[in-house]
């Protein structure tokens, strides 16, 4: 097969780390949808198309860093505790200042199989964006966590009973790149019928 990009996929792919950190600088509203136009050509088993995405700004992005925090909150044994507040207070501001988040969301099929099928090709879109992103110089951080089921989250989108919320995609030009380690995969990797 014709060599493909001479190779930079594979340097995207490899190159590509969760950022946590990123410039305020806006990501454009058009290469977000570009970049959401690719991604949607994922493998797609019966081409359910089952993803819907919601990109928050403005009023909602503010509602979202609402919610946020108060899910935290909720989770921990003492929001009293000192500290707590100014930590939540830091999680709010954050989540503000991130230049995009898009909330992945998933259709839920009456039938098992295609529900699983359906979340893993809803994944592969948010992976592809996060992708596409990444060769355009925009940094991403996919988050799914408890918050996915917060009744309040899923009033803001207005989601329906038969979508899923599978995760969140934070989204903005990077501030630093971490280093992360992967085990090679050659140790992670079974070769049968090899002589
Ligand atoms: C399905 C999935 C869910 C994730 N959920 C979270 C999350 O809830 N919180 C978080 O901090 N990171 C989450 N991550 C990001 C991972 O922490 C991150 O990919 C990992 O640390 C490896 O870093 P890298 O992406 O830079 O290689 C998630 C990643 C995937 C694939």
């Amino acid at each position: 097969m014709e060599e493909r990009a001479n190779g930079r996929v594979l340097d995207v792919i490899r190159s590509r780390r969760s950022i946590p950190r990123m410039k305020p600088d806006p990501v454009p509203r058009p290469l977000i949808q570009q970049l959401l136009d690719a991604a949607v050509w994922v493998p797609n088993h019966r081409l359910t198309e089952p993803w819907q995405f919601f990109v928050l700004d403005g009023e909602s992005k503010h509602r979202f860093a609402e919610i946020r925090r108060e899910w935290r909150r909720s989770q921990l044994p003492d929001p009293h505790a000192p500290g707590v507040a100014a930590a939540l207070e830091r999680v709010y501001q954050e989540t503000v200042a991130t230049p995009a988040i898009i909330v992945v969301t998933s259709h839920v099929s009456d039938d098992p199989e295609t529900r699983e099928e359906d979340a893993w090709a809803t994944f592969g879109a948010a992976y592809a964006f996060m992708l596409g992103a990444w060769a355009h110089g925009v940094g991403t951080y996919f988050r799914t966590g408890a918050m996915r089921d917060a009744p309040a989250l899923r009033a803001l989108l207005g989601l329906p009973e038969t979508r899923r919320i599978v995760g969140v995609l934070y989204v903005g030009y990077p501030a630093e790149v971490p280093q992360r380690r992967r085990t090679p995969a050659t140790e992670k990797t079974v070769w049968l019928d090899r002589p």
